[in-house]
């Protein structure tokens, strides 16, 4: 069969790929093998991959606001640090500000105030241009519903945060394939959401969000619509998945039983982090710092050794 016969999704490369190419499965062993790799200080703790500084978001102060005035901040002067490679839970009532912390962590909501830093590079200071680029490159999203695009495919699905990046279709959708059939989902490339279950859907979002190879998968309540199993099932393979490409993840969740699968829990009251200081991180003094680009161009710069 020649390309022209060949399904559109179906690049050269993707065929080789769905027809029984090499692919390598995620195993219990990734996890032990993620916490040997974690970057870690001389003194023991991670290396901070990102770092929120004294956060506030006020949606009073924007100019579409329908809130009532005086309501207080949704983040309340919140500090948030993740290591290299480090699991990280955040749990708290619903609407003590944990999706907007995520929103403002991952660059998709400006603060009213205070600071993220990516890798050394304050990302609220970038250009709208490169803040774009980083999210595609070296964040993954995970969300409650997956927010897949219900008119594609899965494998297009997951190809499309490569393509937004400027790679070639065949290369793009090669790639999504490998990474369904590491999540176990390879008679599903085809399937469209509708056709799957909810946790289907949610192994589809993963891959989406891995395929990127991000430094950080930010997940907001991944299991918040799946049975009790489907969500330990969906969990162990997000984990597993981020420990072997060594991703942090910050994981917002209401339940404890998943919250255990992070490294580490900060609660959240009133747009307040509890206990963000509860764990000695390294000091911002010992990350060189770095420019947006550079932190992209190579992941290992601003890293403490
Ligand atoms: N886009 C928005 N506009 C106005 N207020 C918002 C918006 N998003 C969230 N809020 C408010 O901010 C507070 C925190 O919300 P949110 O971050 O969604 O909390 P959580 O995820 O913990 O449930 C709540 O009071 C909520 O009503
Ligand atoms: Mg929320």
């Amino acid at each position: 069969m020649n390309d022209t016969n060949t399904p559109r999704y179906f690049g050269q490369g993707m065929r080789a790929a769905a027809n029984g190419g090499t692919v390598q499965q995620t195993t219990d062993s990734a996890r032990s093998a993620h916490a040997e790799r974690t970057v870690r200080t001389s003194q023991g703790a991670p290396t901070p991959v990102l770092h929120g500084i004294d956060l506030v978001m006020d949606y009073n102060a924007t100019s579409h606001s329908t809130i009532q005035p005086g309501q207080p901040p949704a983040l309340n002067h919140a500090n948030f640090l993740v290591g290299e490679g480090e699991r990280v839970a955040i749990m708290g009532p619903s609407g003590s500000g944990k999706s907007t912390l995520l929103h403002v962590l991952a660059g998709i909501t400006k603060p009213t105030t205070g600071r993220v830093m990516f890798r050394g590079a304050d990302i609220d200071r970038i250009s709208e241009a490169d803040r774009t680029r980083l999210r595609r490159h070296a964040f993954g999203f995970v969300f409650q519903s997956g927010q897949l695009l219900p008119e594609l495919p899965a494998v297009e699905n997951v190809a499309l945060p490569l393509m937004l990046s400027g790679m070639p279709y065949s290369e793009a959708t090669n790639h999504a394939v490998m990474w369904l059939e590491r999540i176990g989902l390879r008679q599903l490339i085809f399937s469209r959401p509708g056709e799957m279950s909810g946790g289907q859907m949610q192994r589809v979002a993963i891959a989406r969000a891995l395929c990127v190879d991000p430094a950080i998968i930010f997940a907001d309540e991944p299991t918040g619509a799946l049975d009790q199993n489907t969500g330990h099932e969906v969990m162990n393979l997000l984990m597993d998945a981020a420990g072997a490409n060594n991703a942090a993840v910050v994981l917002v969740t209401h339940d404890s039983n998943i919250a255990r699968y992070c490294d580490r829990v900060v609660h959240m009251r009133d747009g307040i982090i509890l206990d963000a200081s509860s764990r000695p991180m390294t000091t911002a003094a010992t990350v060189v710092p770095a420019t947006a680009a550079s932190a992209l161009r190579n992941p290992s710069q601003g890293v403490a050794r």
